[in-house]
């Protein structure tokens, strides 16, 4: 049932009272008029902004106040005006509403107010309205280089029945919106497919953010994920700071090694994944994001489930979509393509120029792989660098792979070089054996974990980020 005002109670004395008390402080110009055109309220702003007294004002007819007005139009026809711009008879332009207040059909009265006073401030205020969403279209544009995902299908190499039907699941997968939980041994590409996954995806226009739930610990895992208000905690940055979530609105969020999220962040993941916000630490409201998520993983993550260290609501959350990605053992057809594929991205990127030989292709498809494409990659990368001239042979080829026990003499080598090859495989084939993890390694061979590091630096095995090539 739709209320109608009645004439009686829109220009009473408590209707006056309400002008006066509330109206009255208001910076926005109101004025209330009866049917027959005379202002019976109007507010100290309006007055102001006519530059004329209370006196001159209330109760006189519309016309004689402001002989441009269009009022008298309103009351007869009804018709509201909504953002007309008028131009006062002092000369003053503005922006203007004048809304006729009805009671069933009858027109009772009007009600008048300005939205912009100065029609030169507003011209101001759309310019630089106009040059904000200019200057923001391009940070946004910067931001989605920084945050944009880098490879697409092509990029994943390889013709084999097993990788060319993951593709196309995978690309079934991206016309959804749902979550996705990419399951694959160390090494064989998640975080490849992740990327393609999402730039071809209806949100590739927006930013890929890529966390990486192993490497942060778990005490800034909230903040780094969900991000954090000013002065949230001792230390804090001024301004606050965006979390991956909110940087990732309307894009992917690609929360690599989900099988190593702590406990704790768990719940709280689930939460967002459940509601659709988040909440910055030391924030008051919960922030609403559009953020689909890929998950990889090299775990078992229904095995962690059991043992009660992965909650079963988030893997339901996160695995409704599920890819698993070949191991290359399983696909050695693609071999010699990733090996040419390797080459020519090496001579791409550092212009050297080198051909395997027949005999290497034979060796490097018989091996198993079980550092997968990524091992693979660093076997091509160091041939490369220690073959001498254009032709990588047999005698390239690590140690490990050729399963001979000890290094051979190489010709022209001293025996601290010779040591630190062999040294080097007895590391590079620890890693391997535990799937590439250096607290695990440093373990089984006995030294520090800085010391292994060191060493992998020196080789050239691990990268700056900490992360194994
Ligand atoms: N099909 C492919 N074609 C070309 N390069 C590939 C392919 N799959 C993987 N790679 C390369 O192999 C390396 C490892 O891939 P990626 O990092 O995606 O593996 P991952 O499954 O995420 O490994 P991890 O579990 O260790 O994180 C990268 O250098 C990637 O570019
Ligand atoms: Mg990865």
């Amino acid at each position: 049932m739709s209320k109608n005002i009645d004439k009686s109670f829109l220009f009473s004395e408590e209707m006056e009272f309400l002008f006066e008390s509330v109206f009255d402080k208001l910076p926005i110009a109101i004025d209330i008029l009866d049917a027959e055109g005379n202002i019976r309220m109007i507010n100290k702003t309006f007055l102001d902004y006519l530059g004329l007294e209370k006196d001159k004002v209330i109760n006189k007819y519309v016309l004689d106040v402001d002989r441009n007005s269009r009022f008298p139009l309103v009351l007869k026809t009804g018709q509201n005006e909504i953002a007309y711009r008028h131009k006062f008879a002092n000369g003053k332009e503005a922006i203007v509403h004048r809304i006729a207040i009805k009671d069933g059909d009858e027109v009772i009265g009007g009600f008048g107010m300005i939205l912009f006073e100065d029609l030169n401030e507003l011209r101001k205020l759309i310019e630089k309205n106009r040059l904000l969403e200019t200057e923001l279209e391009h940070y946004k544009k910067t931001l989605r280089k920084i945050h944009g995902a880098k490879y697409s299908w092509e990029n994943i190499i390889g013709k084999s029945d097993a990788i060319v039907e993951c593709k196309k699941k995978a690309m079934k997968m991206a016309n959804m919106d749902s979550n996705i939980l990419i399951y694959g041994e160390s090494g064989v590409g998640k975080e490849l497919f992740a990327h393609a996954i999402h730039n071809s995806s209806k949100r590739r226009d927006y930013p890929f953010v890529t966390v990486n739930c192993a490497a942060i610990p778990e005490q800034l895992m909230e903040s780094e994920l969900f991000g954090y208000e000013e002065g949230a905690f001792t230390g804090a940055q001024k301004g606050g700071k965006i979390g991956k979530f909110e940087l990732a609105n309307h894009g992917t969020i690609f929360l690599d090694e989900i099988g190593d999220m702590p406990y704790t962040m768990q719940a709280k993941l689930l939460r967002v994944l459940q509601e659709g916000e988040i909440e910055r630490v030391g924030g008051k409201a919960p922030i609403k994001v559009d953020v689909r998520v890929i998950s990889a993983t090299n775990k078992d993550l229904s095995k962690l489930v059991k043992e009660g260290k992965f909650r079963s609501d988030l893997f339901y959350r996160i695995n409704v979509l599920m890819l698993n990605v070949p191991p290359l053992r399983e696909r050695k057809e693609d071999i010699p393509l990733l090996i040419d594929h390797f080459l020519s991205l090496l001579t791409q990127n550092s212009g050297i120029y080198k051909k395997v030989s027949k005999e290497v292709y034979d060796i490097l498809e018989k091996y198993d792989w079980p550092g997968n494409i990524r091992e693979l990659r660093n076997v091509i990368e160091r041939m490369v660098v220690n073959s001498e001239g254009d032709i990588i042979r047999k005698t390239d080829i690590p140690l490990y792979i050729l399963k001979k026990e000890l290094p051979v003499r190489k010709k022209g080598s001293g025996l601290q070089e010779m040591l630190e090859e062999f040294e080097k495989e007895i590391i590079f084939e620890t890693l391997k054996e535990c799937n590439y993890n250096k607290s695990q390694a440093a373990e089984i061979l006995k030294i520090p974990r800085s010391r292994l590091y060191r060493k992998l630096k020196k080789f050239g095995i691990l990268e700056e980020n900490n992360e194994v090539k």
